[in-house]
């Protein structure tokens, strides 16, 4: 697929992605949608890839949200179609991609934009960076998984003051609330992600991907998370992963896990 609203740069054992429509703050609109999809599953599929950090353009945005002016004239059935595919092809794709994603977020992260940072393994932030939910203010709710994400990270009343007010926070108030795990000046944040996906690259990546597949599960209705970290607890016993990593600690050595 040729990009024309993305682009990916990959270091070392990490990919990033950046949405790159800064006169329209990054707005997610189909095409943005559909490009991201294939980027995940495609990056999710390299081997070399231990990370993958998403990001926006430009020093104002991470991503403003949905693009409104796609939306603006959209009937009941065309609304519902446009949640369930969002959530189905990259909001719930990236929550469940076996890669960690981590969510460097460089400015505002609204509506859409906040979803898509919730739905990353986790986030940091700059010291710049607002983040909200503002759909109410347009009429409409959160509809790419923010109901559930937000309260599931923040609690369920910081929540529904976020949307019902439809306002934004500064990165200090979103770390105080659990939303994003760092805080850093611009300059830093994606210095602070690369650090991160360096240590997260020396571990099992299989291991990795059972620990999501379990915390995952936590938040299923359809799903005993406990029952899913047993068995991916007992699946890892079988990984050559597990057997270098235990040689390599008792012989007294740093792991070079084969991935397998
Ligand atoms: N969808 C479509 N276009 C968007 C957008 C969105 N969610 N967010 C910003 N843009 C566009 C603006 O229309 C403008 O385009 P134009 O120059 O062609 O008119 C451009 O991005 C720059 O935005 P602007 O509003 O001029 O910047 P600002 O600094 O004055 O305000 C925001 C920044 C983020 C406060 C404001 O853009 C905003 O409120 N955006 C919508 C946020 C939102 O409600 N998101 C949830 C959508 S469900």
């Amino acid at each position: 697929m040729n990009y024309e609203n993305i682009y990916i740069e990959e270091e070392k054992s990490w990919a990033t992605i950046t949405i790159d429509r800064p006169s329209k703050l990054n707005a997610l609109n189909q095409r943005t949608i559909e490009e991201l999809n294939v980027a995940f599953k495609e990056l999710d599929e390299d081997p070399d890839i231990k990370v993958i950090i998403i990001t926006g353009s430009g020093e104002k945005a991470f991503v403003a949200g949905a693009d409104i002016s796609e939306f603006a004239h959209f009937s009941v059935k065309e609304g519902r179609q446009l949640a369930a595919m969002g959530q189905k092809n990259l909001f719930n794709l990236i929550e469940n991609l076996t890669t960690p994603v981590i969510a460097a977020i460089n400015g505002f992260a609204l509506g859409g934009g906040l979803e898509l940072a919730l739905a990353c393994h986790f986030r940091v932030s700059s010291t710049n960076a607002k983040m909200g939910l503002p759909e109410v203010s347009l009429g409409v709710i959160p509809g790419y998984g923010g109901t559930q994400r937000l309260p599931q990270l923040i609690g369920k009343g910081r929540a529904l003051e976020l949307i019902m007010t439809a306002s934004m926070i500064d990165a200090d108030k979103a770390f105080v609330y659990g939303l994003v795990n760092h805080v850093v000046s611009p300059e830093e944040l994606l210095p602070l992600c690369h650090k991160l996906a360096n240590r997260i690259s020396n571990n099992s990546t299989v291991a990795i991907k059972h620990a999501i597949k379990a915390v995952n599960a936590g938040f299923k209705y359809d799903a005993d998370g406990y029952a899913v970290e047993i068995d991916a607890f007992g699946h890892c016993f079988g990984t050559d992963d597990f057997k270098e990593g235990t040689s390599a600690f008792l012989e007294k050595r740093k792991a070079d896990f084969p991935g397998s």
